[in-house]
């Protein structure tokens, strides 16, 4: 149902900076192709000129003005049913925890938390609530991540024995903003290797163990916008303003590079580089390996295609990767996002706006009781854990085992981001 014939869910969006933006942007597609359930009544930010920026755009878009206001407690007298917590990631669990308690559905940016421990705050006040809680993980609803998924469970190329995810580029440019250089306020290899690790588990079910080398390799970063007024770094191009007021210049702390060997509960065995400080060559693969052949994906959010290498046949990479998968259907939201419920392919600009548009669908389903969420409090957890386990590991030279992650017996690196939060 697309939300005409029920009462409006009042939501806000707490965080107003890029992806705050983003998500509204995103709401706005959502609402485009029909599915209005939600009703954009509050942007809140504690810097109000930001919360103004998202609340003016959104007027242009729902041709109503949410109400901008700096704090929940203001946000509790506009009166809301759900909250998308878009803050930056050492705000997640404070507001999260509250916005539970005060029983508003609750959907999270990634990382769901800043440290495992942040994440089973979370993770406990979403058990104690009648509240749903939802973390926004968009890279696995990319329709093309949907494919690959089905592709996988056809056992096309037969049982899965290996991975090799590798994701390397950076040179000493700044990620999009200073903080994901901080290690105390969520670093590079959790703000994009949390992607990574749902992305792993999606495909490949939970990880069990990590071996990681880890490296800081440029501890200054360089942010052009602030010289030229061009930016080097700027998903969906809405973060320029901010980078233009950022230091030209400053000292990374967070490890920018990490080397892996992951095993999985099923036997798989991972290969991970994720280096965000590589010069020369830049690559990207994830490649899976089976019994039967290879599967190739695509970067997430590209609509670029699936290669499938199946012993004695030759390379499919169109839409035949469809009749190996006759029962494949994206969901209904997807569907009427990217026009089509079997795609093989997309060449959307407004990828970004779809992806998250698919988010916003799904929790309103969920708080509407017609489904349940997909990525919940405990797999936003484990994403968590799988970042900080290379992390630990990288500060131990110990093989980490994730059930020492989940229960934070193992907090070695991440003792001192969580008494910098008072965790
Ligand atoms: N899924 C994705 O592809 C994706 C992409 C970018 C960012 N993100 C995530 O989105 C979150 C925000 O990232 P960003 O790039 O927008 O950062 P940003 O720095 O551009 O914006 C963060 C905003 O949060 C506000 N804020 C801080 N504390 C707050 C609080 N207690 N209450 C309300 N607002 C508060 C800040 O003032 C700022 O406006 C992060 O968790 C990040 O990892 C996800």
């Amino acid at each position: 149902m697309r939300g005409d014939s029920m009462d409006k869910i009042r939501l806000a969006i707490v965080g107003c900076g890029g992806m705050g933006h983003r998500h509204m942007y995103g709401l706005a597609e959502l609402h485009r192709v029909g599915w209005t359930r939600f009703d954009l009544v509050g942007a809140c930010d504690p810097v109000l000129a930001n919360a103004e920026s998202l609340a003016a755009q959104a007027e242009e878009r729902f041709g109503q003005k949410p109400a901008v206001v700096g704090s929940l407690e203001e946000l509790a007298e506009v009166g809301v049913d759900a909250v998308d917590v878009t803050t930056t990631p050492p705000y997640h669990h404070t507001v999260a925890v509250e916005t539970l308690e005060r029983g508003w559905h609750t959907m999270v940016e990634k990382p769901m938390g800043l440290t495992v421990r942040a994440c089973n705050l979370i993770r406990r006040a979403a058990d104690a609530s009648d509240a749903i809680l939802s973390v926004a993980e968009n890279y696995r609803r990319d329709p093309m991540n949907r494919l690959a998924k089905a592709l996988l469970n056809a056992e096309v190329i037969g049982t899965p024995r290996f991975l090799i995810h590798h994701a390397i580029g950076g040179t000493n440019r700044m990620t999009i903003s200073v903080w994901r250089h901080q290690k105390d306020q969520s670093g590079v290899l959790l703000d994009v290797g949390v992607h990574f690790a749902d992305m792993m588990e999606y495909l490949l079910g939970e990880i069990d163990t990590v071996y990681a080398q880890t490296r800081l390799h440029e501890p200054i970063r360089h942010n052009p916008a602030a010289v030229t007024g061009e930016s080097s770094s700027n998903p969906a191009g809405v973060y320029t303003k901010w980078q233009r007021k950022m230091p030209a210049e400053f000292e990374a702390t967070a490890e920018d590079a990490a080397y892996a060997t992951l095993t999985f509960k099923n036997g798989v065995v991972g290969q991970y580089i994720e280096e965000h400080a590589a010069w020369g060559q830049g690559s990207w693969l994830r490649q899976i390996h089976g019994s039967q052949g290879s599967m190739t994906l695509p970067g997430d959010r590209s609509g670029g295609i699936i290669t499938l290498n199946i012993n004695g046949q030759e390379t499919i990479n169109d839409e035949r990767l469809l009749d190996l998968v006759p029962d494949f259907r994206l969901d209904a939201v997807t569907a009427d996002l990217f026009g089509g419920d079997r795609l093989w392919n997309y060449t959307f600009t407004q990828g970004d706006a779809k992806n998250i548009a698919i988010e916003y669908g799904e929790f309103a389903e969920a708080i509407a009781g017609n489904r349940t969420v997909e990525v919940d409090a405990y797999q936003g957890t484990r994403s968590v854990a799988v970042s900080y386990a290379i992390l630990e590991s990288g500060a131990t030279g110990q093989i980490v085992q994730m059930d020492q992650m989940l229960d934070e017996s193992i907090n070695t690196y991440q003792r001192e981001i969580d008494e910098g939060l008072g965790i």
